[in-house]
């Protein structure tokens, strides 16, 4: 049965203090508890306690030994006195986790993952995040293998134990929920430094890795102290420990994870240098850096009651995040990203089955809403506040946010009261953002006569599953109208902010024809329509003084000629061919911005404008599209793919980097155009490559072109970086990502190569999510894509739900997908759900995809 947010209700037992003892040994670990647990209120109910795969040693209360109850997976222990101190003991299994919940082994690391639900792995425990404790945590282990002990908080002391072993003990002042909770042990090395925090307090930092990855922890570090010192200047937040510690393991569910002084990463989000990651690859090092560390105030310091909230940490700490990304970068070219992302994975959430609310009402299995909703669109909403309340009130706004619910678990409700408290406006409307679900659309008209114009909005939210109708949102909107002559803002900038169904915003003393330039820097998270006028969109994508509206109608004049195609209509190309080569050759755009601008909107997108899209003719239209460009353009594109080639490959600035990212555009371009001209210029970037950046996006251009070159670069690839799992992770992702109908034949392949394995989620998502996120090759017309990612999902859920459940949604997409394929889509479905033993994970999503 679901749980409800409605059904919430405070917790029965309060637990102020934990002590707990380990002795781990991969094998089985024992796990000693004492609880100081004290009656919440005044009732008769016995203390109920989490866990799951436990083994129960023993358990006593105030030192008297007790009868072990358990019920539907909780120990039940009736309690006469207002408190008590219960003390149990479990037998845990490391090395046979394969859930990655809990306390497993990575590579010979010990470590833990919590969040959500995980710490019923370890012991019984009060599992919700609105039950705080203090933390005194002993740790014992064999000194060999484990030299390292790592728990939360500060460290107490350390000594010698019996039989080669040592311990440590470690506390940690902060009460947290036990999702926060994190142990780690393992042969590490440290990569270590120190921040002084505003107000004087020197913080030793050390970023923990396998030896060999010492050198490439360098760039997590300095992400590390950039974000520690932006946070005092744009937020006020200081770090409150005397240690911040990051550990980074191989086999880790997701990114990374905020456990209070002991963050745990996904290598992927640690290890970084310019020979084996991409400039892409480090920027998200840095980005998800960032966003632990932010965590430790918008998260830990004021945690959520429920997991319903649990936008209130998520939703707030992207928005932190994207916001120090926008002050280290381009803020234009992030902005432009952070919509690409969205769209990409937000809308067509929103739009499918699957659709919830930024805050949900319910859920089968909560590691399902780790989501693009809650945390993309929720930050978006995050946004939008900031846009309605000024920078200013904004930040009064979280000031008060921090100061009043410090130490506490609060809700999303309680962010929004602190933000109408401390600027006196008044969001009441605004909160539909946090409960309705859906992607907002608003169509937009601009009226001009007489020296004056009128911009009519009409906006509508679409019904969603379980919501059919839906209230006006408040949507703010930032508009200008650009002179068609002139190219200058006739009408300045301003923000418009829908209320109503309708909206009539008027413009006095425009004389010269305007051009609409609306949801400027995005200021809102929803799709716009705008009746053009003949020739406007074009205008607006050379002359829009927004770096990002100007991209937008690039973006809107590509997907209207290609959809015209898709529909039938001969493919048009001349305007997009124009207007790519006036952003090539521009002396005034950043070159980042200019790779951004010259690639067409991904097919992924395209399917999501259609009821009954045909895969294959989506990826045609748009293969003639870049072809064309690649061919009509092709002395720009070399122009500027050489010109790119001037980068420094030991530099990360923002320059060198922009070069970078458009040499790989315009050689993927030229490619498009001519197979010959591509395969020698990849091959020759390829040999020649001083970054991941230069050789990756050369090493996908051949695996597309196929043949002799392309098979030479992947040996070579394969061989020159064997024995670095990440740089394989991409050795898989590339292949199973080339389009079209063969690339099922490569991946049935790639999982019987020796070194692919089902239990390692990055590389499962290398194979399985790479091809489930190639339309062209996952949609091949006999259905056998389907076929085989309702295996691998099977396959992978006996091993790991949580990751397994991550393929579902590529199936949830038939909707959009013409009525044959949709069918087969439906039928992989349904033999997912007829598997007996299915995770509630896979489950839930699955029963929820076909609708
Ligand atoms: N809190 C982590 C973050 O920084 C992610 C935890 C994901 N947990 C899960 N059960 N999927 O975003
Ligand atoms: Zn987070």
């Amino acid at each position: 049965a679901p749980v409800r947010r409605e059904d919430y209700r405070a917790p029965d037992w309060l637990i102020p203090q934990v002590e707990l003892d380990f002795a781990l040994d991969p094998a089985r670990t024992i796990v000693r508890a004492r609880l100081h647990v004290v009656r919440n209120g005044e009732h008769d109910r016995p203390l109920r306690l989490d866990g799951e795969a436990l083994e129960t040693l023993s358990a006593s209360l105030d030192g008297q030994p007790i009868e072990v109850r358990i019920e539907a997976e909780q120990l039940v222990v009736p309690i006469a006195a207002a408190s008590a101190v219960l003390e149990t003991e479990v037998a845990i299994l490391p090395d046979q986790n394969s859930q990655l919940m809990g306390l497993y082994a990575s590579g010979g690391i010990l470590c833990t993952q919590c969040e959500s639900e995980g710490f019923r792995r370890i012991t019984w425990f009060a599992d919700r995040p609105d039950v705080l404790s203090t933390y005194r945590v002993r740790l014992s282990a064999d000194r060999a293998r484990f030299p390292i002990l790592l728990a939360n908080g500060n460290p107490v002391e350390r000594g010698e134990g019996e039989g080669g072993t040592h311990w440590a003990l470690w506390e940690d002042p902060f009460p947290k929920p036990s999702y926060l909770f994190a142990i780690v042990a393992g042969d590490l090395a440290c990569n270590a430094d120190t921040f002084t925090t505003a107000s004087g307090r020197k913080v030793d930092l050390g970023i923990w890795v396998r030896e060999p990855d010492l050198p490439k922890t360098a760039h997590a570090m300095q992400a590390l102290k950039d974000s520690m010192a932006w946070d005092e200047r744009a937020y006020g937040r200081e770090y409150d420990l005397d240690r911040f510690n990051i550990v980074a393991v191989s086999d880790f569910n997701f990114g990374a994870m905020e456990n209070k002084g002991l963050n745990i990463f996904n290598t992927r989000y640690v290890l970084a240098d310019a020979e084996t990651a991409t400039d892409a690859d480090i920027d998200a090092v840095a980005a998800v850096v960032a966003h632990e560390y932010f965590h430790n105030w918008s998260g830990n310091r004021v945690t959520c009651r429920d997991w319903f909230q649990l936008s209130l940490k998520e939703g707030l700490t992207v928005f932190r995040d994207q916001s120090f990304s926008e002050a280290m970068g381009s803020e234009a070219v992030q902005r432009i990203d952070q919509v690409r992302m969205l769209r990409a994975a937000q809308f067509p959430e929103d739009a499918g089955p699957l659709a919830h609310p930024v805050r949900p009402d319910s859920y089968l299995e909560i590691a399902n809403f780790y989501t693009a909703t809650v945390y993309n669109k929720g930050a978006e909403v995050i946004r939008m506040m900031r846009t309605l309340l000024g920078p200013e009130r904004y930040r009064k706004g979280t000031d008060l946010y921090f100061e009043r619910h410090d130490g506490q678990a609060v809700t999303c409700e309680d962010f929004v009261r602190a933000m109408e408290d401390a600027s006196g406006i008044d969001l009441g409307q605004f909160r539909f953002w946090y409960s309705q679900a859906g992607t907002p659309r608003v169509e937009a008209r601009l009226v001009q006569e007489n020296g004056r114009a009128a911009l009519h909005l009409r906006q509508s939210v679409p019904a969603t599953s379980g919501q059919p109708l839906k209230q006006p949102m408040v949507i703010p909107l930032k508009v200008a109208l650009i002179g068609a002559d002139s190219g200058r803002e006739i009408a300045k900038e301003r923000l418009v902010v829908m209320r109503e169904a309708t909206h009539v915003e008027p413009f006095a003393d425009v004389t010269e024809p305007a051009l609409l330039s609306i949801n400027r820097h995005f200021s809102a998270p929803i799709v716009v329509t705008a009746e053009r006028k003949p020739g406007e969109i074009e205008a607006l994508a050379e002359t829009d003084t927004d770096p990002f509206a100007r991209y937008e109608a690039g973006q809107e004049l590509m997907t209207r000629d290609l959809m015209a195609a898709i529909f039938g209509q001969p493919l048009r190309t001349d305007a997009v061919v124009t207007a790519v080569g006036a952003t090539l050759r521009s002396q005034a755009l950043d070159p980042a911005f200019k790779a951004d601008a010259i690639a067409l909107p991904a097919e992924s997108l395209l399917i999501e404008h259609l009821d009954a899209a045909d895969p294959g003719k989506v990826h045609d239209v748009r293969e003639a599209m870049r072809r064309a460009i690649g061919t009509e353009l092709a002395d720009d594109l070399s122009r500027a793919h050489m010109a790119a080639s001037r980068a420094d490959p030991a530099s990360l600035a923002g320059a060198d980097k922009g070069l970078r990212r458009l040499r790989s555009a315009t050689l993927a371009l030229l490619a498009a155009g001519n197979a010959e001209l591509g395969r020698s210029l990849a091959s020759r970037q390829y040999d020649a490559a001083k970054t991941m950046t230069e050789r990756q996006s050369a090493l996908m251009v051949l695996a597309t072109l196929g043949g002799g070159e392309a098979e030479k670069a992947l040996d070579d690839f394969y061989r020159r970086f064997e024995n670095d799992p990440l740089v394989i992770d991409k050795w898989f992702a590339v292949q199973a990502s080339v389009p079209g109908d063969a690339t099922l034949d490569t991946v049935e392949r790639l999982m019987a190569h020796p070194a692919f394995t089902l239990a390692n989620p990055n590389r499962l998502r290398a194979v399985a999510g790479s091809f489930a996120g190639t339309p062209s090759a996952f949609h091949r017309p006999d259905g056998r894509g389907y076929d085989w990612l309702a295996e691998v999902i099977v396959a992978a859920d006996k091993l790991n739900p949580q990751t397994a459940a991550r393929f579902v949604a590529p199936l949830g997409r038939w909707r959009r997908i013409e009525p044959v394929r949709a069918a087969m889509m439906r039928a992989a479905l349904e033999r997912i759900l007829r598997e007996p033993g299915l995770s509630k994970d896979v489950l839930e999503l699955a029963g929820k995809s076909l609708g």
